[in-house]
């Protein structure tokens, strides 16, 4: 085929095809990153400064919450309601006898038309205690998170993908565990940890016109919205809300100590899990992993990802305002640190890695530093250090950071960052 003219190409492309075509056009320059002033994260609307705890619990704290959601995520309609739960299965010799795996229908009494999400949860079999746990949603599925071949194949909408054999937008028996090596079960399970996750697609397909199909469409009133307004919803607020009716079920699950529950998610869904964590503070401990632009990343430094490509990219992920900062980032309210200091004072862990700058590691990084003031208030500190680390080294009191050698991706070394951080806390 000959290739289409470049001008062409760019009126054509959104999503991923999108993203990736700008990838290699972002600045990576760190002299180029520019200089930027970054809005008061203590000064209130009425433009007092927060000089205690109390002050930002009950004042600043809700402020930046509304802010986030008229201008970067959008908010949860009302009325929605609590979900109800229904065990489907329970498998009490799991992971070769290592793990209980319970298998749960959440669906929601006010939307009937909406099918649920399927929650897999697997707790540690011999601990005699409720165990702690970290609850995320996944890309692929519970088939692709476990390695269990009786765990059902997702019937769901699915991102075209070659490599995880997803035909038709559907997955394959062939797509089994092909998400494994960012789970690692046994590893978690072994340290006594218990493990929820869920399908995002069970919430809302990941795409534009995903909404249609998935809870946003169904809520909707008189069906569908042909046009989200500004502070309505977006996916990245869906998501959050579906981690948020894991925990309900959690909290009534004796096998889980719901007081303990980190809230993990990866880029895209390293956004959706800090959102999620600032905004339900029953989540003990929020991480992010390489969760980027509209994730940790500060916004106003033009490093990797910019808020231009990715509102064009991803418009479904964000409420309709936050496109109105695309290069004109100085005039949004917010920047990211204010989404770490949401989860203060819980713990709240920033991974990312050295070959992942579309994410901007130090962005991510600055967004912890910028956030710990917050922390301080609650007489507790922050990163605790006021430059990035080396790689492959932890850092940090209650906002825990490290950048860890490759890629964009889930591995083991972040699990045991994050574990580590979680028992430092807990204990
Ligand atoms: C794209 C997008 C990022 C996102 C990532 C992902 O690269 O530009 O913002 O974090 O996809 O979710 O994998």
């Amino acid at each position: 085929m000959r290739p289409l003219p470049i001008l062409l190409t760019a009126m054509i492309l959104t999503g991923e095809d999108f993203a990736e075509a700008q990838q290699s056009k972002a600045n990576y320059d760190e002299s180029l990153a520019g200089s930027y002033t970054l809005p008061g994260l203590l000064t209130r609307a009425d433009g007092s400064v927060v000089k205690t705890a109390e002050d930002w619990q009950k004042h600043r704290r809700p402020e930046i919450l509304a802010l986030y959601q008229q201008h970067v995520y959008g908010r949860v309609p009302e009325g929605l309601g609590a979900p109800a739960f229904s065990v489907k299965s329970v498998k009490t010799d799991a992971l070769g006898g290592k793990a209980t795996r319970k298998l749960i229908q959440i669906t929601l009494p006010s939307c009937p038309a909406w099918e649920g999400m399927e929650l897999m949860l697997y707790t540690p079999n011999g601990l005699n205690r409720p165990a702690p746990c970290f609850a995320g949603l996944s890309f692929g599925g519970n088939h692709a998170v476990s390695t269990e071949t009786d765990v059902p194949l997702s019937t769901r909408w699915m991102r075209p993908s070659k490599e995880k054999h997803i035909v038709d937008n559907r997955a394959t028996e062939a797509s089994r565990g092909n998400e494994s090596s960012r789970w690692p079960l046994e590893m978690i399970l072994s340290r006594g940890f218990a493990v929820a996750t869920a399908y995002y697609g069970d919430i809302e397909p990941d795409h534009a016109e995903g909404w249609k199909d998935g809870l946003r469409g169904l809520t909707s009133p008189a069906g569908a919205a042909t046009r989200w307004k500004e502070g309505e919803w977006g996916a990245i607020s869906a998501w959050a809300w579906g981690l948020s009716r894991i925990l309900d079920y959690l909290e009534n699950d004796r096998d889980v100590d719901a007081k303990h529950c980190a809230v993990i998610g990866h880029s895209r869904l390293g956004k959706t899990s800090l959102w999620a964590g600032a905004q339900d503070e029953r989540f003990a401990f929020t991480i992010s992993n390489n969760s980027g632009e509209g994730g940790a990343a500060l916004m106003r430094r033009n490093f990797g990802e910019t808020t231009a490509v990715i509102t064009r990219a991803f418009p479904h992920w964000f409420t309709a305002t936050y496109k109105n900062y695309a290069g004109n980032e100085a005039a949004c309210p917010v920047d990211q640190h204010f989404l770490v200091a949401l989860a203060a004072p819980r713990p709240i862990h920033i991974g990312s890695a050295v070959e992942d700058q579309w994410a901007d590691p130090k962005g991510e990084f600055l967004s912890g530093y910028h956030a710990s003031p917050v922390y301080e208030l609650f007489g507790k500190l922050g990163t605790g250090v006021s430059e990035q680390p080396a790689i492959d080294t932890a850092v940090g009191h209650s906002i825990g950071y490290h950048v860890r050698t490759g890629g964009h991706d889930v591995k083991d070394y972040d699990w045991e960052q994050y574990m580590t951080f979680a028992e430092k806390h807990w204990r």
